[in-house]
C-alpha cells in the first residue's frame, strides 16, 4: 500500500511517500527556520502562510523525483493533532482536497503517535512490545507505555515547559540563534556540565513520573542576568561561560528525563525502550538512554536524527497500520489532544 504522508504541525512542511509502513520511497522537507529566526521562535501565522505557499510544489517535486504517478497512490495521511492550529488546517485541507480529487481515502494522524512509530521504521530491528517510550519534542514531553500500535497509556508528562521548549528558551537567554536545541547540543560538548548546580525538579518525588522544567529555566535566567545571585553580576558572555551554562543546563535536562525513565522501567514491564521526538536528536540524551537501557537489559530504539525531528515519513508509515480508520474526509483538527489515558497505578 502506497501512502502519501503530510506533516505541517509546526515549522516544517514535510511530504513523503511510504510503502507498507516501512519503505520510504521519497521524502521532501522544507524547513522554515530562516523565516522564524529573526523572531527567535516560531511565529504561528508565518508558519501557516509558508505551509500554504510550499506544500503543493513539495508534493509535485516528490512525485516527479520518485517517478510515481498520483494514480499509484492508495491513501493520504496527514497530521491532524496536536500542533499549531493554523498550520494543521493547511495540511489537512490540502490532504482532503488531494485525496478527494483522486478518489482515495485520507486519514488524520496524531503527531506524537507518529514520533513513536518512527522507532518502528527500521526493518532490521523493531521494538518488542510492551515498550516504554520517552517522547521529547518542542511542544511535548511524556513517558508513554505502549502495548500495541494505537494503544498507549501516559505514565508521566511535563507540568509546564516541554524539554525542547526549555532548550529553545535557554538558547535564547544565551543569545544563541533559534532553534536552540542543536546549538546547545553542540556547545555542551565544550562546556563543564558541573559548572552550575541547576535544579532537577520532582526528583525527590520518586513515584511521580512527571517532569517540570520551569524551575530550571528560571535558574538559567538568574544565572545569565545575575538576578538572585549574591553579587548580582550578569554572566560575562565569554565562550567558556556560555558553554558551561549550556552544558550544565543540558545535564540537568538529561538527568531529569533519564531519572523518570529509569523509574518507569522499574515499575512497568517493558521489552524495549524508545526515545523519540526532536530532542531525541540530542547526543548526551541518546548516550544516557542507551546506558540506561543496557543497565536494565532492554534494547533501546532511537530513530535516525532525520526521523527524530518532524517528518512526513513517520506520518505515512503509521497510517499503514490504521487502514481501518481511513475515511473520505478528515473533519477534525486539534491543537492539543492526549495520546492516551493517564495510567492509574
Ligand atoms: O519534534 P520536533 O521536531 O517538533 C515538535 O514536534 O515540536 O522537535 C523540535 C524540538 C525543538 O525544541 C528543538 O530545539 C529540539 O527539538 N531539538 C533538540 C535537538 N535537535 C532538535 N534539542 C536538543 N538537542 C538537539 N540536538
Ligand atoms: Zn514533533
Amino acid at each position: 500500500m502506497l501512502i502519501l504522508g503530510i506533516e505541517t504541525s509546526c515549522d516544517e512542511t514535510s511530504v513523503a511517500l511510504v510503502r507498507d509502513g516501512m519503505d520510504v520511497l521519497g521524502i521532501r522537507t522544507f524547513s522554515q527556520v530562516r523565516a522564524h529566526k529573526p523572531f527567535g521562535g516560531v511565529v504561528p501565522e508565518i508558519a501557516s502562510r509558508i505551509h500554504v505557499r510550499v506544500i503543493h510544489a513539495l508534493v509535485e517535486d516528490l512525485l516527479r523525483e520518485t517517478g510515481i504517478s498520483r494514480r499509484d497512490l492508495d491513501a493520504v495521511a496527514v497530521t491532524s493533532c496536536p500542533g499549531l492550529i493554523g498550520s494543521l488546517v493547511v495540511g489537512v485541507s490540502f490532504a482532503n482536497a488531494f485525496a478527494f480529487a483522486l478518489g482515495i481515502p485520507v486519514l488524520g494522524i496524531h503527531h506524537l503517535e507518529a514520533h513513536i512509530y518512527a522507532a518502528f521504521m527500521n526493518p532490521e530491528a523493531r521494538p518488542e512490545l510492551p515498550a516504554v517510550a520517552l517522547v521529547v519534542s518542542g511542544g511535548h514531553t511524556a513517558l508513554v507505555r505502549m502495548s500495541a500500535i494505537g494503544r498507549y497509556e501516559i505514565l508521566g508528562q511535563t507540568l509546564d515547559d516541554a524539554a525542547g521548549e526549555a532548550f529553545d528558551k535557554t538558547a535564547k537567554m544565551l543569545s544563541l540563534p533559534y532553534p536552540g536545541g542543536p546549538m546547545i547540543d553542540r556547545l555542551s560538548a565544550r562546556g563543564n556540565p558541573e559548572a552550575y548546580p541547576f535544579p532537577r525538579s520532582l526528583r525527590g518525588q520518586r513515584d511521580r513520573l512527571d517532569f517540570s522544567f520551569s524551575g530550571l529555566k528560571t535558574a538559567v535566567l538568574y544565572t545569565v542576568t545575575g538576578q538572585g545571585g549574591r553579587d548580582r553580576t550578569p554572566l560575562e558572555p565569554t565562550e567558556t561561560n556560555v558553554a558551561d551554562v549550556a552544558a550544565s543546563f543540558q545535564r540537568a535536562v538529561v538527568e531529569s528525563l533519564v531519572d523518570k525513565t529509569a523509574r518507569a522501567l522499574e515499575r512497568f514491564e517493558a521489552k524495549s525502550l524508545i526515545l523519540c521526538g526532536g530532542v531525541a536528536a540530542n547526543q548526551e540524551l541518546q548516550q544516557a538512554i542507551r546506558a540506561l537501557a543496557a543497565r536494565n537489559g532492554v534494547p533501546a530504539f532511537i530513530p535516525p536524527i532525520s526521523y527524530c525531528t518532524d517528518n512526513a515519513a513517520m506520518i505515512a508509515g503509521l497510517a499503514f497500520h490504521k487502514q481501518h480508520e481511513m475515511n473520505d474526509l478528515v473533519s477534525d483538527v486539534a491543537a492539543s489532544r492526549p495520546l492516551g489515558d493517564r495510567i492509574k497505578k
